[in-house]
């Protein structure tokens, strides 16, 4: 224990000013997705880890590839909306157009082509409800340190000091930099409150034309029941080596205000002070309960 260093305690390390999982990304593959090539049509979901990625990456399933996940073709989740920053047998340049990504990287990391060309969906969540999740997930993928006190991880959570750093920080340079992208705000308790509202809105930004009934279809294959019962969608399954089912699972709750039945009041006051000083400058539209 004694030459243990910080970062190998906490499974990360810090590139670029980002924190990244050890065993997950490379130094050297980050440094290569800078002058990645972007096509016009291609789609970017970005998200700071617990947000919702997941969700959105399973709506663009049903939107692009639902015939590329069919059993005989043996393709994951992971196969058509592939994590960006991650090395995989993918080849990102074979991939057919329209290319769907989903990543956690912020804007100085990402493709510079991605300013001019593609378009971006950023999931945003309310970020007590992302600790709580995030909390959640240490415990089960197995790259990440466990958690066992809530109040230490919210220190780590409030300082920034886990994977994809701190959640203002990820918030606050997507949304001050968002016209230099063509960009698209949602938020995970408006996909909850409204899924039909919500995927209409997704395929009119991505200019996707669904019939009534492929709406219909999307929609309630979306539903976190439905998601949760799926094969396709459970990473557990997919990614056995990677998760430790015996813990739970990544489709945990999918509520909206979960948070309020484990945060003690000084909890939710600390929480508050820094959500305020670092936060001033987010559009009130954010509407993080329901
Ligand atoms: P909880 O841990 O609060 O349940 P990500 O995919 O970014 O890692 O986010 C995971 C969170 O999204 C989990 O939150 C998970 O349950 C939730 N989620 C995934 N699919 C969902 C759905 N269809 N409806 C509601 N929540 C969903």
């Amino acid at each position: 224990m004694e030459n243990e260093t910080e970062s190998t305690r906490s499974g990360l390390f810090t590139y670029k000013g980002f924190n990244f999982i050890s065993n997950v990304h490379e130094e050297g593959y980050v440094d290569t997705l800078e002058q990645f090539v972007i096509r016009d049509d291609d789609i970017f979901v970005v998200t700071y880890p617990k947000s919702g990625t997941t969700w959105m990456q399973y709506i663009l399933v049903l939107m692009y590839h639902s015939k590329d996940l069919k059993e005989e073709t043996n393709k994951r989740m992971m196969d058509v909306v592939p994590w960006f920053e991650v090395k995989s047998k993918v080849d990102f340049n074979e991939m057919p157009s329209p290319r769907t990504f989903l990543t956690h990287l912020p804007t100085s990391l990402v493709p510079q082509g991605l300013r001019h060309r593609g378009k971006v969906i950023y999931v945003v969540r309310n970020p007590k409800d992302v600790a709580m999740s995030y909390f959640h997930f240490h415990n089960i993928f197995k790259l990440l340190p466990d958690q066992k006190n809530l109040d230490q991880f919210l220190d780590d959570f409030l300082e920034g000091k886990v994977f994809a750093g701190s959640w203002f920080a990820h918030i606050n340079d997507w949304y001050n930099h968002k016209d230099e992208f063509n960009l698209l705000f949602l938020t995970f308790e408006e996909m909850k409150k409204d899924r039909h509202g919500t995927i209409i809105k997704i395929s009119n930004f991505l200019g996707k034309t669904l019939d009534s009934k492929t709406l219909d279809i999307i929609v309630e294959k979306s539903s976190f029941e439905n998601m949760k019962k799926n094969p396709t969608t459970c990473f557990e399954r997919n990614f056995p080596n990677h998760f430790d089912s015996s813990k739970g699972s990544m489709l945990r709750k999918g509520q909206v205000g979960d948070w309020k039945t484990v945060f003690t009041m000084e909890q939710n006051e600390r929480f508050d002070r820094i959500y305020q000083e670092k936060t001033s400058k987010l559009p009130l539209e954010f509407i993080w309960d329901l």
